[in-house]
């Protein structure tokens, strides 16, 4: 069975909308192991934009599962991830002004560039994943590296418009899932999963690990916003039956 890795960024996310203290993604990482994750992922990006450095030193401390960083493959993020100590790095493309994401790395085009990258985290006991699209060439680029895993980009195939399109991105992803295995390389997936197209790539043979977050975050939104109204309205009602109680003199 694929074991489902939680990105929290996107609580981090709504927490930064008012540079506050909640929702915590730390909090939100303890919620999700105790629910059955196997481990939390959060992106450390240039530009700050969610998961903040005290969040991953925290997270260092208190994730009980697996702690995967993903993560440019930078000078200065690469002086973090050696410093925290992850468990694992998923090295991705980064770009300040995309909104999330976008395609994956172009290790062929920049082999010396990801294979630095990928030697100095592995010497710092790291396991290393490099984030990609399902392309041939870009896997075989990934097992020439010192990396042990890939993560398909499964990016294309969420987006696909057509149920022809999707069909078609999907065989790209299985065809790339066999030679990533073949190549000896751990397989993983991520990018742009629901709850209503994740079937049929958690169905896909030798399948490691998938990185799920934006459907994981909506969906506790949506879900817990009916408790969330219930206990608002109690504390309501409890102020309105004991004034005196919580009048501040
Ligand atoms: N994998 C990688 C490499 C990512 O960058 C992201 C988004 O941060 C994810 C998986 C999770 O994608 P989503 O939030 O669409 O589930």
């Amino acid at each position: 069975m694929a074991l489902l890795c939680v990105n929290i960024d996107h609580v981090a996310t709504v927490r930064q909308a008012r540079r506050t203290f909640e929702p915590d993604p730390v909090t939100a990482a303890m919620i999700c192991e105790a629910a059955g994750a196997a481990g939390i992922t959060c992106h450390l990006r240039e530009d700050r934009r969610h998961i903040q450095d005290r969040d991953l030193r925290i997270l260092r401390q208190t994730v009980k599962t697996r702690l995967n960083l993903e993560m440019a493959a930078t000078a200065e993020m690469i002086g973090i991830a050696l410093e925290v100590k992850p468990d694992m790095v998923t090295l991705v493309p980064e770009k300040r002004e995309e909104i999330t994401t976008e395609g994956g790395l172009d290790v062929a085009g920049q082999q010396k560039r990801i294979a630095d990258a990928a030697r100095q985290l592995r010497d710092g006991g790291i396991f290393v994943s490099l984030f990609i699209n399902p392309d041939p060439l870009q896997i075989e680029a990934a097992g020439a590296t010192d990396a042990e895993a890939v993560e398909l980009n499964t990016g294309a195939y969420a987006n696909a418009r057509t149920p022809d399109d999707r069909r078609r991105e999907y065989q790209i992803l299985v065809t790339a899932s066999a030679l990533t295995r073949t190549m000896g390389l751990t397989l993983n997936a991520g990018h742009g999963l629901t709850y209503q197209n994740v079937l049929p790539v958690a169905a896909i043979e030798g399948m490691n690990e998938l990185n799920i977050g934006h459907t994981i975050v909506s969906y506790a939104v949506l879900y817990g916003m009916a408790e969330a109204v219930r206990q608002m309205t109690r504390l309501i009602e409890k102020a309105t039956h004991f004034p005196q109680l919580y009048r501040m003199a």
